[in-house]
């Protein structure tokens, strides 16, 4: 015969789980009171402690994070995103990977690495605010800019990897996972930045190329080299138009890269990219100065006819959605009710009568509202 009392135990733990997997205003209350004890006990957030505090260069460092263990793992080369909360307004920034993903399988840690960017409020807060046993909330890892196919097909795969500035960490993720699994495996690295203090991750760098017998690193500095070239590009790589490119760096970069590359025979379909940094074009002209009004929260702030509505949305103190901050992914996606705005990528007019808009790269052109972020 069951015991009544275990039967009625069982009863309560699935009705507890039950109402534990509810979203519902009491366990959110309830989670909130969980976080406030220590914010790695969330069930709703994805949290991460700062373990370690690494210095790469003067202005870039690389934090060592160890997830809470609701978190789901990561490829190499993608990225997540992570929140701070700076002044009362939540900042969301998205940062690649830097580490290989057997750090987090055999030690739950992953790393990111953060250039500080000039004025940006996110970067800057975690490299002059952030300390180890400090938490953040980040997301569950995404991306599709990964190794292409089994790294161990035979005849192995000759990637290339070309990368500018920070537009190395996805790539050293990338680079660090072959090292596990394929060390013998021909890969290159072209690596642009300005100078050789700039020079991010230097040491692991040379280290990986003296023990991975097939590693060739060329690293090359703008201020006394110039900028990218094809002839450059045929020195450090004769057999590119055999290879794989992985390419990753600001817009600009990427664009004559990636060209160079095309003409020297890369097929299309063999390139893989990502960039980093809203891109601009030089001839852009930027829209003209108004009022823009937040209709869903009764805010409103003025342009100046250069931020996007994106930027304008989080100096009026909102928390807009928004994942690449460079038109590519579409979670900024908003409602117009009135105005006009500029594609900054495109310098295209977008009309009063079209309401979708990306915020991430439209400005407005005199005064605008927007009806929904
Ligand atoms: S945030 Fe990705 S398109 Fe705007």
């Amino acid at each position: 015969m069951q015991n009544p009392l275990s039967n009625a135990t069982q009863y309560i733990t699935t009705l507890a789980i039950r109402f534990w997997q509810q979203e519902g205003t009491l366990q959110t209350y309830l989670d909130f009171l969980l976080s406030e004890i220590d914010p790695m006990l969330s069930r709703k957030r994805n949290v991460a402690e700062v373990i370690q505090i690494i210095d790469e260069t003067a202005d870039t460092k690389t934090f060592v994070l160890r997830p809470s263990s609701r978190w789901q793992g990561f490829v190499a080369g993608q990225y997540i995103n992570v929140e701070t909360e700076i002044n009362g307004v939540m900042i969301r920034r998205n940062y690649s990977i830097s580490c290989a993903p057997k750090l987090f399988r055999e030690q739950q840690l992953i790393s990111i690495t953060v250039k500080k960017i000039e004025g940006g409020r996110a970067s800057t807060h975690l490299h002059e605010r952030l300390i180890v046993g400090d938490t953040l909330t980040i997301g569950l890892a995404s991306g599709d800019f990964t190794l292409q196919q089994p790294i161990s097909t035979q005849p192995p795969a000759k990637p290339l990897f070309i990368a500018a500035g920070s537009g190395i960490t996805p790539i050293m993720s990338m680079i660090k996972q072959i090292k596990e699994e394929t060390p013998e495996q021909s890969i290159s690295l072209i690596y642009y930045v300005n100078n050789p203090q700039a020079l991010i991750f230097e040491s692991q760098l040379q280290t990986l190329s003296k023990s991975m017998p097939n590693f060739s690193f060329y690293p090359h500095f703008t201020e006394s080299e110039g900028y990218i070239t094809s002839q450059q590009l045929q020195l450090d790589c004769p057999d590119i138009a055999e290879r794989t490119l992985y390419l990753c760096g600001p817009q600009g970069f990427m664009k004559s890269a990636s060209a160079h590359c095309l003409d020297l025979g890369l097929a299309p379909e063999r390139m893989h990219q990502e960039s980093f940094g809203s891109y601009v074009p030089a001839n852009f002209q930027p829209g003209t100065a108004g009022q823009i009004r937040f209709l869903n929260s009764g805010k409103y702030i003025e342009s100046n006819g250069k931020k996007t509505v994106l930027e304008l949305a989080e100096s009026a103190g909102l928390n807009p959605k928004y994942g690449c901050r460079s038109g590519i992914c579409h979670e900024c996606k908003c409602t117009k009710s009135t105005g006009q705005v500029l594609n900054r990528l495109t310098g295209e007019l977008i009309p009063d009568d079209q309401t979708h808009i990306q915020a991430c790269i439209s400005i407005p052109v005199g005064d605008l509202s927007i009806e929904s972020l």
